[in-house]
């Protein structure tokens, strides 16, 4: 793979020289072309910018070095033109695995407010052009996001690892966050190694490594994974009598922890009979979540004027952190019957973990004490 870039601070790729370009490098898997764009400047002064038409703050790169820089570059054949801003598509991994499939990158570090787009444009009918950019932040200039791409592209590019199997169980390769490693020594500083990695059951150690890496990307990055993923064995369903046992005893094992955070209070879940929950179960929409067989989530809603109120969002404890709460509460949202202008839920004053993730679903506390030691949440109904 050949790369070429374009900068006008040519010292700053100075890295790709080093560690794993460097490498490739030199198995002769890549071939690194880092040019100035001053060079291709024709004043005195060896201007690159100029200010923006329209007025505004800062300067914009002048098209006539790029011009000439492309017109140059892209003499020696078929290129992919990367230009690194902040204003481009995300840069992941699945960007990365199509970019180690090219035969020639060129990356274009813009600085200052960006490149006159009359550049980009042009490029774009006799190259392929992206649009690049590293993350939701703002960089002085491309070059580290150029460096950056370089680094996550090469070391994709085959030939380069020599263990293929490190790339397939790293973070993002499976959509996944990767599970947390541990090495020698088995003790350090009074703490061990989760002992099933010393189990040899590489079958455990496979589900324990399976089962971290989703609670970390539920936890950690959401987005990342669609629910179904995460939950992969878990179905949900509309619940029916014959739930009832399981679910009063759910129910009972998770307002436990409720009433722990909400001393004093008195909890409606925790001090209802069997006959309430078999009455409750009959009358409102509920959903069940079942994994292997065994209940392990639930969620009940019904409709008190033009409020969808939600309530008793359970699940199993050993299950918590890994986003079934969440889709519980999506699915239960969206049996909404069209009357209804808002969702409506209560939690423990005291409950904070609750309403954050009340919070974090777009739930907003309303003010008052509808019940002794409760909070009331809402979130209107958009357009459906
Ligand atoms: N140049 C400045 N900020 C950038 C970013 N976030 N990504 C890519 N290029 C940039």
């Amino acid at each position: 793979m050949r790369i070429d870039v374009l900068t006008i601070f040519p010292d700053y790729l100075a890295p790709l020289g080093l560690s794993l370009a460097g490498k490739a490098r030199d198995k002769g898997l890549i071939d690194v072309r880092v040019h100035d764009l001053r060079a291709w400047t024709t004043d005195r002064h060896r201007t690159v910018d100029d200010t923006p038409y329209g007025g505004g703050a800062g300067m914009v790169m002048k098209p006539e070095p790029w011009g000439a820089a492309f017109d140059e570059l892209l003499a020696d054949g078929d290129a992919t033109v990367v230009f690194t801003t902040p204003s481009g598509r995300p840069f992941t991994q699945a960007v990365a695995r199509e970019l180690a499939t090219k035969e020639r990158l060129v990356f274009a570090c813009g600085r200052y407010e960006g490149i006159d787009q009359r550049v980009l444009d042009e490029v774009a009918t006799r190259a392929e052009v992206r649009e690049i950019s590293l993350g939701d932040y703002v960089l002085n200039g491309g070059e580290v996001a150029a460096l950056a791409i370089t680094e996550a592209v090469v070391r994709l590019v085959p030939g380069f690892m020599g263990n293929a199997e490190s790339l397939v169980e790293e973070s993002h390769e499976d959509g996944l966050l990767e599970y947390p490693v541990f090495t020698k020594p088995a003790t350090w500083r009074d703490r061990e190694v989760p002992p099933v990695l010393l189990s040899g059951d590489h079958g455990a150690i496979a589900a324990w490594r399976r089962d971290q890496a989703v609670r970390r990307t539920a936890e950690r990055r959401p987005d990342l994974a669609h629910a179904s993923v995460l939950l992969e064995d878990v179905e949900i369903r509309p619940a029916e009598p014959a739930d009832a046992g399981e679910l009063y005893v759910l129910q009972l094992a998770c307002w436990v922890a409720e009433q722990h955070d909400n001393p004093g209070v008195r909890i409606p879940a925790l001090h209802e009979t069997y006959d309430d929950l078999r009455s409750w179960l009959a009358r409102d929409t509920v959903l069940v979540a079942r994994s292997a067989g065994r209940l392990v989530g639930a969620v009940r809603a019904s409709l008190d004027d033009e409020e969808w109120e939600i309530g008793r969002l359970m699940v199993a404890p050993d299950l918590a952190g890994r986003g079934l709460g969440r889709t519980l509460l999506e699915r239960i949202e969206a049996l909404a019957p069209g009357g209804a202008t808002s969702y409506t839920l209560f939690t423990g004053a005291g409950s904070l973990r609750n309403q954050r993730i009340y919070k974090k679903a777009g739930y907003r506390l309303r003010p008052g004490e509808p019940i002794p030691g409760a909070v009331r949440m809402t979130k209107r109904i958009g357009p459906r």
